[in-house]
């Protein structure tokens, strides 16, 4: 008898209660169902506080900005001309097929007027904060950030200028990321000031453009693409968004061309991409081998590993004495 009971000790973070019983239903999930288990002693300690700020201590030690040299993270900026073309579905949506790929991924909410981050991900609630350093919550596999999770819903946010880029460098270095393989950052519509303090402040991001199949759009999504090429950022490529539709077709195939790099996907307009983003269960997680999420899933593969060219950037070169350039 005694084997088919499974004993599971967990320390936790927080000693509040909600999030102690949010944690017991996650792991009473997860463990019930395994063959042979019959009973569950769930033992919840929370952490002592020298337990937590040695934890604190040890990420602070490893912790760094996404795609800092010598990070692996592989980073891409998803914009788009103008609102409303499927940006976040997408982003949301190419996360999650690849966290199925066993990736470790992470979405950067940047469209910080617009956020959608928490709704498309059906998570509403603040990060945990360990000694200043924030923990990203994850859902369907993937680690998220987004302004949305410190403001309400109805409370508009305001920040301009010098305090937009404060608050998307807190959200880059005040949040622990553990160095993803892929970070996504959902950016606002345009070529305005978030793109641009994201481009200073993620060198090694690559653009992937999200355009909708008509040729209106594609022109104004060829503004940003320019911007990116004009600093030197790479191309990721295009998704082409709601195909089959009444936008016409063959814009992503256009823009594509126009600004010499690839379509990577078409993404067909379907009730049910647009349902799995007002249900908080984005369609790649809730049907993953259906058509739509497959050309998704398809479309995340193709992503091209992209390096930002070296030129133009400070590398950490020394000089050790007069006339002698360090060389190991
Ligand atoms: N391929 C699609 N098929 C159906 N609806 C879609 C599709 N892509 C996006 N949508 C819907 O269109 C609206 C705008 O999408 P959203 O991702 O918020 O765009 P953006 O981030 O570019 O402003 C949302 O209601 C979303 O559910
Ligand atoms: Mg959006």
């Amino acid at each position: 008898m005694y084997r088919h009971r499974a004993t599971v000790r967990v320390w936790v973070l927080l000693s509040e209660r909600t999030y102690q019983e949010r944690l017991r239903d996650v792991i009473e999930v997860a463990v019930r169902p395994l063959p042979g288990v019959r009973a569950l002693d769930l033992e919840l300690t929370p952490l002592t506080d020298a337990a937590r700020a040695n934890l604190a201590r040890r990420l602070r030690e490893s912790h760094g900005r996404p795609g800092a040299l010598g990070s692996r993270t592989r980073i891409y900026a998803v914009g788009s001309g103008k609102g409303g073309v499927g940006k976040s579905t997408v982003t949301a949506n190419l996360a999650v097929a690849l966290a199925r790929t066993g990736q470790k991924v992470a979405v950067l909410d940047a469209d910080v007027w617009g956020y959608s981050v928490p709704q498309l991900f059906g998570l509403h609630e603040a990060p945990v904060a360990l000694q200043g350093l924030m923990l990203p919550p994850a859902a369907h596999g993937v680690s998220l950030m987004s302004i949305g999770f410190f403001v309400s819903p109805d409370e508009p946010v305001v920040w301009r200028g010098p305090m937009l880029q404060k608050a998307l460098e807190q959200l880059l270095d005040d949040v622990y990321w553990g160095d993803p393989d892929v970070l996504l950052v959902d950016l606002p519509p345009g070529t305005g000031d978030v793109p641009l303090s994201v481009l200073q402040l993620l060198p090694d991001a690559a653009l992937l453009l999200v355009t909708t199949p008509q040729a209106a759009a594609t022109t104004v999504a060829a503004r940003i693409g320019r911007m990116a090429l004009d600093s030197r950022m790479p191309l990721a490529g295009v998704v082409e968004n709601m195909t089959g539709s009444v936008f016409g077709s063959g814009g992503g195939a256009e823009l594509a061309k126009t600004l010499g790099t690839t379509l990577l996907g078409q993404i067909p307009l379907d009730e049910d991409l647009r349902r799995g983003g007002d249900d908080g269960i984005p369609l790649v997680a809730a049907d993953p081998i259906g058509t739509t999420a497959s050309v998704l899933t398809a479309t995340a593969a193709a992503l091209p590993q992209t390096r930002r060219s070296l030129a133009g950037r400070s590398l950490p070169l020394f000089v050790t004495s007069q006339g002698t350039t360090a060389d190991a």
